[in-house]
């Protein structure tokens, strides 16, 4: 099977099962993420809005937020499925792919996927190329 098949196996179930759990009144556009870590363990996240707009927080930091809270390593995050209810595969924010690329592994794999057969992948440079990272503020 594909890496990205695999992974939508894997990680789209609970993500769409977080999204169900999204707190979005304002934008009535819910977001489920699953992000799995070299163990296996799988951590959740759905977008959580709020009544002072700026506030809001993304599924995909809410899930990697979840995965540290837990005792994972960063950088030891292999892979992260998006789930948005519908026919399009969304992508994620810039901010989001910012703590992704710090957080998940190397040759980690980043997908969307929907209700319809339309999917998106990403591969870490293929989701952040020339990124800010933390030996950038030693130079
Ligand atoms: N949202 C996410 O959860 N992840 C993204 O990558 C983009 C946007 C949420 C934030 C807000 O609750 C809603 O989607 C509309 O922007």
């Amino acid at each position: 099977m594909r890496k990205i098949d695999a992974t939508i196996a894997q990680l789209k179930r609970p993500a769409s099962e977080a999204a169900a759990n999204s707190y979005s009144p304002y934008s009535h556009f819910p977001v489920g993420v699953a992000v799995v870590s070299e163990s296996g363990e799988i951590y959740r996240g759905c977008n959580v809005e709020n009544a002072s707009f700026g506030l809001t927080q993304c599924a995909e930091r809410a899930a990697l937020a979840s995965a540290i809270a837990a005792g994972v390593t960063p950088g030891k995050l292999t892979a992260l499925v998006i789930y948005t209810p519908g026919k399009t595969a969304h992508t994620p924010c810039g901010a989001c792919r910012q703590v992704m690329h710090e957080l998940m592994s190397t040759d980690s794999l980043v997908v969307s996927c929907c209700d319809g057969k339309e999917t998106k992948a990403w591969t870490r440079d293929e989701y952040l190329p020339d990124p800010f990272v933390p030996d950038s503020l030693l130079k």
